[in-house]
């Protein structure tokens, strides 16, 4: 049968298949489905960290124009939490009680006619506070310290020895801020009930988790429940988890007993939806004098809402990415009177990356090796906690290859050493890996009369590519062109999906596609297997392959038929088959499943007069498998740079510390770089397919983004001296 070997389509970089229907603004987002009778719903939200609602006072929003019902916790009704999920529990459900724990925190919902009379109806809600001090800062000796709950602590060796052994010791404290994850598609619900049966359209990136949310908190059945999520306006992480404002949309209809719509504003985006934590790194790296690791030690805390369990273990990265004997990391967290935190892209290796590849690079310095030599001499030849050989690591030909196309060559190693005219020069490099992880997932194919395939399953495409690649998987697999091949995605009544998140739909998803073909192309052998006139009667699954919509026998193109033919002659409309895919486990295979590897090469610009920095050029050499899409794949390695030049050089999400306001929700205030700031990116990829699956991607999602705060905060320090351990870089810290 058919493997990917054979690839012709798999790995071509086909435009997106869905490319005519964004451009011509055909794709619904979840905003622009509109239905008879509908009404639509504002938020009122708490301006207070801390405390308690006194009095809420609805009259005069109740009587403004148009406006249909306002919803307080005093009239909300009981509602569940949502339950566990495999990003940890859902948020608490909002309107249950009188307590604030934090700025921002819906407090009322207000249903009207329309949007804007909605919005001027939650503007004359008279809230009364009474304020207690809130928990703002990370390092507040008073805030409760929640010790890692996920077993994702690590320790091997004695590191007291290893440092004991050290010739060089480099230690720092480094700090990420609170990043927005910002997708520029605003996050909306539209919901509308019919009977005790609920549709919902939501910008998540994940059905099934909205769907199975929605029925613990609301106590329905799952099957009464859909979920739509066709089109959604990019994520980021922020559609991960399903938050109180879907709940209340859900809520709003069913009071009102209309569809409503609910679009959050940009500033409710900061408050509503989630955020990266900050974090303060602790980081203590030994080595001998010879250049060999010995020790390494990384304490991560980062900031946690009240009552809720969002985690972000930001010294993981520590454990697994180089060979060393020694090594301790730990992860706090500390509650604090903040929004709920959640994935941001690169969650956990995003702002933990920052600490140790800048770290190694000054031990690097301290040694006297060239920071590529150095990361190269303590390669991690095999997973160093399970001592088992990676599924797949092409991270030496990262740093090679990339090297190269970089002219790391050309750099010469003394700080200050390289400029252009009065501008200082600075190459910095920094390793990078993002962890492997997949989950269960299930697709659905089937080939109809005419034979064209019709291949679900209720995954997102949040700008990723998820509908063009699973096209083209699916096309190779059942030998059709592209053309004759329909994905289609983002309903939860379509077969159980898991999140577009943690780099790990394409290869859960491609996995079960790839069950499905195969199943499928099965089910047809399984229909001629005593048919006479057929010449693949009888034959075994190993003895054909398909090709131009047949399947016929290995290496003879003519003993065989078309899935046309055989559908028509046993009067069948279509064959179906249902895939599913399981993560491999690294103890079953006996090798450690490996995720994406990279390595980023940074040229840097410093004005020593003004303290103006900027990034001339950037290297992206990425292992991450399989590539399915070579231009979806290049696109995703180039919007993660430039998110890793943003969470380097410009964003920070700024909290007032007296009363836990976001003091920038805007896109006036946020800063995020433009054209300008990104500059010249090349992306290459190396290895080749991971041998643990049998689509054998690694996901690009996430990878892009890791080690460009490390790779040009160490190319600054190439170009000043300067060691920058806080983020973002700022000109104070140039000057
Ligand atoms: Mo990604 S932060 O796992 O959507």
């Amino acid at each position: 049968m058919t493997t990917l070997e054979a690839g012709k389509i798999v790995g071509a970089g086909l435009d997106r298949v869905d490319a005519p229907l964004k451009v011509t603004g055909t794709a619904q987002y979840p905003n622009d489905f509109s239905f008879p009778g509908m009404a639509h719903a504002a938020l009122v939200r708490s301006t207070i960290a801390a405390g308690r609602i006194h009095s809420i006072d609805v009259t005069e929003a109740l009587a403004a124009p148009g406006v249909l019902t306002v919803i307080t916790h005093l009239t909300a009704p009981k509602l569940e939490r949502g339950p566990m999920t495999l990003l940890g529990g859902s948020p608490a459900a909002p309107l249950q009680d009188d307590r604030i724990l934090h700025y921002g925190q819906h407090v009322a919902v207000v249903v009207a006619e329309s949007a804007e009379e909605a919005r001027h109806a939650a503007s004359l809600v008279r809230v009364q506070y009474e304020a207690a001090e809130a928990l703002l800062d990370v390092d507040d000796p008073r805030a409760e310290i929640v010790v890692n709950p996920w077993g994702l602590d690590t320790e091997r060796g004695d590191v007291a020895a290893g440092f004991a052994q050290a010739d060089v010791v480099v230690e720092g404290t480094f700090t990420t801020p609170d990043n927005t994850n910002n997708p520029l598609g605003l996050m909306s619900t539209v919901a509308y009930w019919h009977g005790d049966s609920l549709t919902v359209h939501d910008s998540t990136q994940w059905p099934h988790n909205v769907r199975t949310s929605l029925a613990t908190v609301f106590g329905i059945p799952e099957s009464g429940i859909r979920v739509l999520a066709p089109f959604v306006g990019g994520g980021f992480g922020a559609g991960l988890r399903m938050w109180p404002h879907v709940i209340l949309t859900v809520l709003a209809a069913r009071e009102v007993n209309r569809p409503v719509k609910l679009v959050l504003t940009r500033p409710e985006m900061f408050t509503s939806v989630g955020h990266r934590p900050n974090s303060v790194q602790q980081i203590k790296i030994g080595a001998t004098r010879d250049g060999d690791l010995v020790a390494i030690e990384h304490h991560g805390i980062s900031s946690v809402a009240m009552e809720d369990d969002d985690y972000e273990p930001v010294s993981v990265c520590s454990a697994v990415s180089y060979a060393c004997p020694n090594v301790l990391t730990r992860d706090r967290q500390a509650r604090l009177n903040i929004p709920c935190p959640g994935s941001m892209r690169a969650p956990a290796e995003g702002q933990g990356n920052f600490a140790l590849e800048s770290a190694i690079d000054e031990v690097a310095y301290a040694v006297g090796l060239d920071p590529l030599e150095f990361r190269l001499r303590n390669y991690a030849e095999q997973h160093p906690i399970l001592n088992l050989p990676w599924s797949s690591k092409a991270l030496r030909e990262c740093y090679l290859e990339g090297a190269e196309r970089f002219g790391w060559s050309r750099r010469t190693p003394e700080p200050g050493s390289m400029r252009d005219g009065r501008g200082l020069v600075g190459y910095g490099l920094a390793g990078v890996s993002y962890p492997f992880y997949q989950v269960p997932c299930q697709a659905r194919a089937s080939v109809r009369r005419d034979g064209s395939a019709y291949v679900r399953s209720a995954a997102t495409d949040i700008g990723t590519g998820t509908y063009t690649v699973m096209t083209q998987l699916a096309a190779e697999l059942l030998g059709l062109d592209v053309t004759r091949v329909r994905f289609d995605l983002g309903d939860s009544d379509m077969p159980y999906a898991p999140q577009a998140g943690g780099s790990g739909l394409t290869g859960a998803l491609g996995n079960a596609v790839h069950t499905a073909c195969r199943r499928l192309v099965r089910e047809f052998l399984d229909v001629v297997r005593d048919d006479a006139q057929s010449p693949l009667r009888g034959a075994a699954d190993d003895d054909v392959t398909v090709t131009d919509g047949r399947i016929h026998r290995v290496g003879d193109p003519v003993q065989g038929e078309s899935y046309v033919d055989i559908l028509a002659r046993h009067g069948l409309e279509e064959l179906s088959a249902d895939g599913r895919s399981t993560p491999p486990r690294s103890d079953d295979l006996g090798m450690a499943m490996a995720g994406a590897f990279g390595a980023k090469f940074v040229e840097v610009r410093i004005d020593p007069d003004l303290g103006l920095l900027r990034v001339a050029r950037v290297v992206s050499a990425i292992d991450g498998g399989r590539i399915l899409n070579e231009k979806t794949a290049t696109s995703q390695i180039v919007g993660g740079t430039v998110g890793g030049i943003s969470q380097a050089m410009f964003e920070e999400t700024a909290t007032d510390q007296g009363t836990g306001r976001i003091a920038n929700a805007t896109f006036g205030d946020y800063l995020m770089p433009v054209n300008a700031d990104v500059r010249d990116m090349d992306v290459i990829f190396v290895g080749g397919p991971d041998r643990a699956t049998a689509v054998g991607t690694k996901g690009v999602g996430e990878i892009g983004l890791v080690g460009l705060a490390a790779a040009i905060g160490n190319a600054v320090h190439h170009a000043t001296g300067r060691r920058i351990r806080s983020l973002p870089i700022t000109i104070d810290q140039l000057m």
